[in-house]
């Protein structure tokens, strides 16, 4: 038996919120394969991540929107082989849900073929009956709000979003709607620390973060940035290499879910006004 960290408790979708209501801070990490997975299940980390970040950080597209539900299922149940504690959500991707009835059908093959216990999908507004017909039946949610990767055509870039007034305004309202859709999580990302901290004190469900603040009921990064691999992408200022000063993969997994639960990740220099 080769542990690195004593293991808790399997993680599940109703001990996320009592994380949340004991104070306990979330670690989340994006994974692609058996093999990380593996090692990140060992390290402790609470919530790994299918993300269709696969599109750009292992297909190599310049964005999240090639994904295809059929990647996210194959790659879903590798992911899934390695984990025994660690809960797996895996990202609905672009346009796969555009409707309830292709949600419901999209989210089941996440979930039986792929493995995973809970879906990501990005945006409110006519997300918030897809939303709600999920959950409705019994389908494990994580809302993204902020900037959307989804969105990016639209957004024009993947830019910090919150930071007028109005923008900020839209957002805490979009926070308070998906949760009473009934998403069980929400990931924030690129938005202003203070934002940011205002709509984790509001919601009864935790809040995962990435560029936004250490206020947030947990953090997620992608697994790359963690371990300082740099690719032709430019390296957001929200991210740090772990790997630097550890001794292994393994142990830069460990430090990070450290570092997340002692709240010295992020740091003020992560994060944004
Ligand atoms: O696809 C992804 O990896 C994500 C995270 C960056 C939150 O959505």
């Amino acid at each position: 038996m080769n542990t690195l960290v004593p293991r808790p408790a399997s993680v599940t979708v109703p001990s996320l919120l009592q994380a949340k209501a004991e104070g306990r801070r979330l670690a989340m990490l994006t994974c692609y394969d058996a093999t990380f997975a593996f090692a990140m299940d060992r390290a402790g980390v609470d919530l790994v991540l299918l993300g269709d970040s696969l599109g750009m950080v292992v297909q190599g597209h310049d964005s999240t929107l090639p994904v295809t539900v059929d990647h996210i299922v194959y790659h879903a149940a590798a992911v899934r082989r390695g984990l025994t504690r660690a809960l797996l959500v895996a990202d609905l991707p672009f346009l796969s849900y555009a409707t309830p009835e292709q949600a419901l059908g999209n989210a089941r093959r996440l979930m039986a073929e792929g493995g995973a216990a809970m879906v990501k999908l990005e945006g409110a507004g006519m997300m918030l009956g897809v939303i709600e017909a999920l959950t409705q039946r019994d389908v494990p949610v994580c809302a993204h709000l902020g900037l959307t990767p989804q969105s990016v055509m639209k957004l024009g870039g993947f830019k910090v979003q919150g930071r007028e007034a109005e923008a900020a305004r839209r957002l805490r309202e979009e926070a308070l709607a998906v949760q009473e859709a009934g998403a069980d999580l929400l990931v924030l990302e690129c938005v202003p620390r203070t934002l940011a901290a205002e709509i984790t004190a509001a919601l009864r469900i935790p809040t995962i973060g990435i560029g936004a603040g250490a206020d947030c009921d947990g953090q997620v990064l992608v697994m790359h940035d963690v371990l300082g691999l740099r690719g032709r992408h430019r390296t957001p200022r929200f991210v740090k290499d772990f790997l630097a000063g550890a001794d292994g993969i393994e142990t830069a997994f460990a430090a990070y879910v450290a570092a997340v639960r002692d709240g010295t990740f992020p740091g003020r220099e992560h994060g944004f006004d």
